[in-house]
């Protein structure tokens, strides 16, 4: 398949292949045996597609709906108060018309976001305005009540990304608090996205590029308009139908390390090829970022030695970057013969050359 095929399969998604649904409500339940039945399935789906709508999860839709409406406000407030807010650093807002494009390989996407990180009050030890990951949020000014709905959503979904960790482990055959200490504080990213109606299909113009998440996993409530696509088994790509009380999941780049490489990171996109406005809200969930991502042991056998090194979180989020083009990061040299991964600078750390601008 060449490089035309590939875009032209992503823009028009053919597959007929199935995302499969995962049912966690006995486990919710604490019914007995839940947890490791459940695990069994969740490895069939993350070693095959690596995508599953959630469903009996216990979020009561009225939460999700409270979501959705701060992220409306948020995102049909007047431009010029919109612009008010301070420019987007990875946290905070950026919209659809001041998009800047983060790598130069690509077009301005055609969304706004905001970004809503964990949040630290003043003076929090995780805080750092200098590195790129650690940044404060920035809330709408302008809105009341937008700050505490916001939070109360991330707060349940935060309550149901530890709720899913077991599953994960027993997918992996492993101790059910295996991965606690890791998320024990995770870097959590809540993104409202809105966007608009995109009537050119083609010229490498997307509501969001193919990429793959660089987070564990992300829990996407996907509101009630397609656009998302998912490339499947085949290669061919499937348009995920919007399921209503259901949250689409992926498993991503951080579970391929956890795995040595036997889960999945799907490839997906967002074409809002619809004449409404979507809305989606992800809840990307990575580790600590001081958290050491390494091979679980249940995938490290003989004949298949560990494939990566151990990384802090903050170090392969910073690869992501760099795999991903975006500007201003960059590999360190570290001398011939050297096998560490952890070369990884951020914008901060590059004086010269390619600076984020
Ligand atoms: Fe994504």
């Amino acid at each position: 398949m060449d490089g035309a095929e590939e875009i032209y399969l992503m823009e028009h998604p053919d597959s007929t292949e199935e995302i499969p649904v995962l049912d966690i409500a006995p486990y919710i339940a604490g019914e007995p045996g839940s947890r490791e039945l459940l695990g069994t399935r969740l490895r069939e789906i993350s070693e095959t597609v690596g995508f599953f709508y959630l469903i009996g999860h216990g979020v009561p839709q009225g939460a999700i709906d409270q979501a959705f409406a701060q992220s409306r406000r948020l995102h049909e407030s007047p431009l010029e108060v919109r612009r008010t807010m301070p420019k987007f650093d990875r946290t905070g807002y950026q919209g659809v018309e001041d998009r800047q494009t983060l790598a130069a390989t690509q077009k301005p996407s055609l969304n706004s976001t905001i970004n809503i990180v964990q949040e630290r009050s003043p003076g929090h030890p995780k805080l750092d305005p200098s590195k790129p990951f650690r940044r404060p949020n920035v809330w709408p000014h302008w809105l009341d009540g937008f700050k505490e709905g916001a939070l109360e959503y991330q707060g349940i979904l935060h309550g149901l990304a530890k709720k899913m960790l077991p599953l994960w482990a027993a997918a992996l055959e492993l101790p059910a608090d295996y991965f606690d200490a890791a998320f024990a504080d995770p870097h959590i990213i809540m993104s409202m996205v809105y966007y608009p109606p995109q009537k050119e299909i083609g010229n490498r113009r997307y509501g969001i590029p193919p990429h793959t998440d660089n987070c564990f996993m992300t829990i996407l409530a996907q509101g009630n308009v397609p656009g998302l696509a998912v490339q499947m088994p085949s290669g061919h790509w499937r348009i995920a139908d919007v399921i209503p009380g259901t949250f689409v999941v992926n498993s991503g780049n951080t579970m391929v390390r956890f795995t040595n490489g036997r889960f999945k990171s799907t490839r997906h996109r967002v074409i809002n090829t619809n004449e409404v406005d979507r809305y989606s809200i992800p809840f990307f969930v990575a580790p600590d970022l001081d958290a050491m991502v390494e091979c679980v042991p249940t995938c490290v056998t003989p004949d298949r030695p560990a494939e990566y090194p151990p990384i802090r979180y903050e170090d392969f989020y910073y690869w992501y970057q760099y795999s991903e083009g975006v500007r201003g990061f960059e590999k360190k040299s570290a001398g011939p013969g050297s096998k560490s991964e952890e070369l990884w600078l951020a914008p901060e750390d590059t004086k010269a050359g390619s600076s984020a601008s």
